[in-house]
């Protein structure tokens, strides 16, 4: 049986994740993190492989939408242009005694042993600052850019005479992002580097709130087919005066974290507040010529956007399960099995391969079999300990299938292939391992439904 979630379980999460060379807090060797996270074999394993599902889906698979990578550091005009400079800011409050730093617009934790004294709130703002060249003077002043979006923007003419896009059509980008949080904490949930994935879809201004209602229902999409609860998410409206100083609309698409519901991914609508903003201050045409028509105005913009490690976090959250006893019915209540039911697209080990004993030709025969698989998988050997503890490895870092080379192979070819979910093996032949794999991996995982969080 699945365990309760409880509270705690991001804790425990965190611990595998760290154990199993997911996740690291960055430069531990030197104390807490300061929410900057690096990431392992494992981790980085997972990170491609949403990017990968993402780029596939949004980019690869569409006619409307072309990708492109701007630059980190960015000119002050640019953030100026975009409100960053005099809006991007959280209010800031402080308290006299502890020195503790909160936002004002949340919850402020008690202290244990004083009543804070805090300050009156003052706007903080949360880019990070740097100098281009050598001297630290304000006309060398640029910034990390705290979203990607902007790079979309002051690329939209390249794009038009490069790429030859025709409205509706989008400009998609992943990379990253810097926020100077003040409130930092619950693991990959708000950090100060962290990767954003967003879409600016460029669109003809009335036909805008149509492709809003779109865009929520793909993004939506994305997490549900790769193996998301729905009744883990849900939608946010944001109410007028939560909504960024660009947004006509926002909604939120929240997760049930095991702190409660809070944003996963989001779809803004920006008008053409960016493009008219950029055009005023760098004095360059940014309108869209309309061969429709002949109208030439500004499009308005859509832009669906996502954290990648809130995604990774949500992939992994909705993937663990705790079996009590193990999963074989021993409900002796002694060991804990773990098990993570990622999707098979997203687990970072797509097969083990495992002989069965460390005898006869077991091992050379499942080197054979790993070195074939690897030139289409993420593949790993193992031949370390007994087959139950090597199964529980892999079903712990959510590797979907175990292929198991035994006496039998030597014989007639053919291996077991266990599943990691319903734990069934399967008699396969060596020259069919491939085939059998290929249409498994579009099939959501199974899973024990999660009790209340
Ligand atoms: N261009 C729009 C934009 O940047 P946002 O809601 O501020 O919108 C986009 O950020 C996404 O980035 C969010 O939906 C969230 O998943 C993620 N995100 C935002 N701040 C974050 C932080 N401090 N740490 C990790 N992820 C963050």
């Amino acid at each position: 049986m699945s365990m309760p979630n409880r509270t705690d379980t991001l804790d425990r999460i965190a611990t595998l994740a760290k154990r199993r060379g997911f996740v690291y807090p960055s430069a531990e060797i030197y104390g807490p993190p300061g929410a900057i996270y690096d990431f392992g074999p494992l981790g980085v394993l997972l990170r491609n492989n949403i990017r990968r599902e993402w780029w596939r889906r949004f980019v690869q698979e569409r006619e409307d939408v072309v990708g492109i990578e701007s630059a980190i550091i960015t000119k002050r005009q640019v953030l100026q242009a975009s409100g960053h400079e005099a809006s991007f800011t959280d209010p800031l409050v402080e308290c006299r005694i502890c020195h503790e730093r909160f936002r004002a617009d949340e919850e402020i934790p008690e202290a244990a042993d004083h009543a804070h004294d805090l300050t009156e709130p003052r706007q903080f703002n949360l880019m990070f600052r740097t100098y281009l060249g050598p001297t630290v003077e304000d006309a060398a002043l640029a910034y990390l850019r705290p979203e990607t979006a902007q790079g979309m923007f002051t690329n939209f003419k390249n794009i038009l005479d490069t790429a030859r896009m025709k409205l509706p059509f989008g400009i998609a980008q992943i990379g990253k992002s810097f926020r100077n949080e003040i409130t930092t904490g619950k693991w990959l949930f708000r950090l100060r580097e962290f990767e954003i994935a967003e879409i600016e879809y460029f669109v003809r201004p009335g036909s805008d709130e149509n492709w809003f209602e779109t865009w929520l229902d793909l993004w939506e999409a994305f997490f549900v087919d790769l193996g998301v609860a729905r009744e883990n998410l849900r939608r946010y409206e944001h109410p007028p005066q939560t909504l960024a100083h660009y947004s006509k609309r926002t909604v939120d698409l929240q997760y049930r974290f095991p702190f409660g519901w809070s944003e996963l991914a989001g779809v803004a609508n920006r008008t053409d507040y960016d493009l008219r903003r950029h055009q005023e201050f760098s004095g360059r045409d940014l309108t869209y010529f309309d061969e429709t028509d002949g109208s030439k105005y500004h499009p308005y913009v859509i832009e669906p956007t996502l954290g990648v490690e809130r995604a990774m976090a949500v992939f992994l959250i909705d993937a663990y399960r705790e079996y009590r006893g193990g999963r074989a019915g021993k409900e002796d209540g002694r060991e804990v099995e773990v098990v993570l039911h990622l999707h098979p697209r997203l687990a970072p080990v797509t097969v083990a391969v495992l002989p069965l004993v460390k005898r006869e030709r077991m091992p050379q025969i499942a080197r054979e079999v790993a070195a074939e698989l690897r030139r289409t998988w993420v593949v790993e050997y193992d031949e370390n300990g007994s087959i139950g503890r090597r199964y529980r490895r892999y079903d712990e870092i959510g590797t979907p299938w175990c292929v198991t080379v035994d006496s039998q192979t030597q014989k007639d070819e053919t291996v077991t292939v266990r599943d990691r979910d319903s734990m069934a093996q399967d008699r396969v032949k060596i020259a069919e391992l491939r085939a059998y794999l290929t249409p498994r991996l579009e099939a959501a995982p199974l899973r024990a439904p999660t009790e209340a969080r």
